[in-house]
């Protein structure tokens, strides 16, 4: 009889029940076959390559008030920022210097800050023409989002957090809706974006259910970047006392879902660094292929953590840390910018 991982592996799907049995079952040999088979398969798309992606937190002011993120409008504690042109220029020239060939811009939502980031882009296009640019910014006007395309913006991150409606009111104040979000990504998608979503795993509400419809939600959206960590509760926030997701869990997702979409960019995300030691090399082990290392400024970092715990090193050093350790266990990074390699076409 074929194993579950191995029927995941050549039919790149199963039914529900056999999905639940991968993210739920507490046989080891079979968790770790799912592993060696979605490490497998990332080896056979993108060798022993992992991408790098340089991350610039560029603003903390955001209108939403997410009940799980420590940097919702609510938390007064919080001193905000909003990095200059001069201030991110350099961060950008910080990345290219250490031979990462993705900026990501990330912040809090805030269209007027977004307006203003369009032209900051079109200098990044036009100083750094072989970076790709990524941006993090929320839920924008569709227009706005055009802008930013147009000004030289090839990618844009946006989870869509939980696929259960329900789920999504628990974790977000009423005035913000699954249906918005996936508006938005749908628009970005039309605007020739390379689109990444995701979602965090153990947020409160959240049970396997849940998993099983972000995994659905993803197959058919087809995301070129899919973004997973753990929910860290954060002090100042309606969810602080809560506990934090599975890290486990969080590896089999990275697993589960390589082996459905081989090509996907599927980051080891920093939160899941955080909460598990050594966890930045077992998602990689895991199937990801993607790390994204910090050059926010270090006297703004300390202000953009969105749960508590989020590392704080020089960047240079830190990009240092990382490579060593992949090194260390036969990987590589490359200076290519780490397109999604599959056309729209074939999916
Ligand atoms: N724990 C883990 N991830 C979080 N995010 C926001 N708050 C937290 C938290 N407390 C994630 C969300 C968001 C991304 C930028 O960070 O998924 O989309």
């Amino acid at each position: 009889m074929n194993s579950l991982a191995e029927r995941l592996a050549s039919e790149q799907d199963l039914p529900d029940e056999g999905l639940r049995e991968l993210l739920e079952t507490e046989d080891d040999a079979l968790a770790g076959e799912l592993r060696a088979r979605a490490r497998a398969r990332a080896d056979a798309v993108f060798g022993r390559e992992v991408y790098l992606r340089g991350l610039i937190e560029v603003t903390n002011i955001c209108r939403n008030d997410c009940f799980y993120c420590g940097i919702r409008k609510s938390n007064s504690r919080l001193a905000r920022y909003n990095l200059t042109r001069e201030t991110i220029l350099r961060a950008c020239a910080d990345i290219y210097r250490a031979g990462v060939r993705t900026i990501v811009l990330q912040g809090g939502e805030n269209p007027l800050i977004a307006q203003l980031l369009t032209s900051i882009v079109a200098d990044i296009r036009a100083a750094w023409p072989s970076c790709a640019i990524t941006v993090s910014m929320g839920e924008l006007p569709r227009d706005t989002y055009e802008r930013l395309r147009r000004a030289g913006a090839d990618r844009y991150l946006l989870r869509h957090e939980t696929a259960d409606p329900a789920h999504y009111a628990q974790l977000h104040p009423a005035s913000m809706t699954l249906e918005n979000r996936l508006r938005c990504l749908r628009d970005l998608k039309e605007l020739g974006f390379q689109v990444g979503m995701g979602m965090m795993v153990g947020t409160p509400g959240q049970g396997t259910g849940q998993l099983i419809k972000d995994i659905r939600l993803l197959q058919e959206f087809k995301p070129a970047m899919i973004g997973i960590g753990p929910f860290i509760p954060h002090k100042d926030t309606p969810f602080g006392d809560q506990p934090p997701g599975s890290a486990e869990t969080t590896l089999r997702l990275y697993s589960i879902l390589r082996l459905m979409m081989p090509e996907a960019l599927i980051p080891s995300t920093t939160a899941l660094a955080t909460l598990m030691p050594g966890g930045r090399i077992a998602g990689i082990e895991a199937g990801a292929n993607v790390i994204m290392p910090n050059f926010t400024p270090s006297d703004q970092k300390k202000a953009y953590n969105l749960y508590e715990g989020k590392a704080a090193t020089d960047p240079a050093e830190a990009l240092h840390a990382i490579k060593q350790e992949l090194a260390a266990h036969g990987y590589f990074t490359g200076s290519s910018r780490g397109d999604y390699c599959k056309h729209e076409s074939d999916v």
